[in-house]
């Protein structure tokens, strides 16, 4: 009987299957109770005792060796049949591989941008509260900004809400740093807004802050003139118009060459030659205060823009909504290398 245990267990070892119905096969032919291995522990019942031992002991571990080789048979096929066969990670890519997301890859050029200007960069949260996205940044309370229709407010509580613009982040770095400040803030921000191919309740904007003794108007000017060259072409021109926002002051906004015309006038600069692309100013002196930082000493500029109009410009996309849709056909035509 031990030469019978012996050479089944070679034949187990030896066993294949290529398909599911192949591998219950084999567990019928070997394990199933009218099986091989149970006809054998019916033959066991009949030798001598003195040597039911030694027997019972390879049988017991023939038994065993069939159960797991049969269950790794079954789950090689399942995992064949499925596609999640073990994987060759020096087969060739075949199909799509993954790009990033157009909006990935303009904010990342933005940051790089400003990183030649020393710019580094800081993140607050998205939930935020009345002081950081309000109070600390000059709106006066009735200002209709904290508005129900602007503001995302969380479970009604007028000191909790989603933050309509990436400022807050400015009251965040003031709070933890002291000057020279230079950081961009890039992130997400909320507005309740009617979804439309110019508008979304979710986009996203980039933050500028710059404080630090004798920081000019001139030195804003320069550093959005340098910005709008890296990320449009030399040949764009820039041209600020006068402005108003609570945190900055005097404010302004500025406007680009319109580059898909070339500043002739099409539909995209609605026949004026120029795009706006963010708003910017002066850190209005009671920001300053307010945050602690001393106003006659210290002097900064702050801008901000929306990553999805600077990426509609630069790609000549249309329609705001194609950037959360994930349509495949549409992101896969984007290729950073940032
Ligand atoms: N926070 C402003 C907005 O969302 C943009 C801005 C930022 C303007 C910084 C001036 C200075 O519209």
């Amino acid at each position: 009987m031990i030469e019978k245990i012996k050479r089944l267990h070679e034949d187990i070892k030896n066993l294949s299957a290529k398909t599911a119905e192949e591998a219950e096969a084999l567990r019928i032919k070997y394990l199933s109770k009218k099986g091989i291995i149970n006809a054998l522990f019916d033959e066991f019942k009949t030798i001598p005792s003195e040597q039911k031992r030694l027997v019972g002991k390879d049988l017991n571990l023939l038994k065993n060796f069939a159960n797991e080789k049969i269950q790794a048979l079954k789950n090689t096929v399942s995992t064949k049949e499925t596609g999640n066969i073990d994987i060759d990670l020096q087969l060739p890519v075949s199909g799509k591989i993954g790009s990033r997301h157009p909006l990935s890859i303009v904010r990342n050029e933005i940051i790089e941008i400003f990183n030649h200007l020393g710019f580094n960069v800081s993140e607050g949260p998205e939930i935020e509260d009345d002081w950081h996205v309000f109070s600390a940044l000059n709106f006066p309370p009735e200002h209709p900004a904290r508005d129900m229709q602007d503001t995302f407010f969380i479970n009604n509580n007028p000191d909790i809400l989603l933050r309509t613009h990436t400022s807050s982040v400015q009251v965040r770095v003031m709070d933890n740093e002291n000057p020279p400040i230079r950081t961009i803030s890039p992130g997400r921000v909320y507005r309740n807004e009617a979804i439309s191919a110019r508008a979304h309740c979710i986009f996203h904007q980039v933050e500028g802050l710059y404080i630090d003794h004798n920081v000019s108007f001139a030195d804003l000017k320069q550093t959005l003139l340098y910005f709008a060259k890296e990320m449009f072409g030399e040949e764009t021109k820039i041209r600020l118009r006068p402005s108003y926002f609570p945190f900055t002051e005097p404010s302004a906004e500025m406007d680009i060459s319109c580059k898909l015309c070339g500043g002739k006038g099409c539909n995209v600069c609605k026949y004026t030659g120029w795009v706006e692309i963010l708003g910017c100013g002066m850190v209005d002196p009671n920001v300053l205060d307010s945050n602690n930082i001393d106003s006659k000493e210290y002097t900064g500029f702050a801008f901000g823009m929306g990553i999805e109009r600077i990426a509609m410009l630069k790609y000549g996309i249309n329609d705001l909504r194609l950037f959360f849709e994930n349509n495949m056909e549409f992101l896969s035509q984007f290729k950073g290398n940032l």
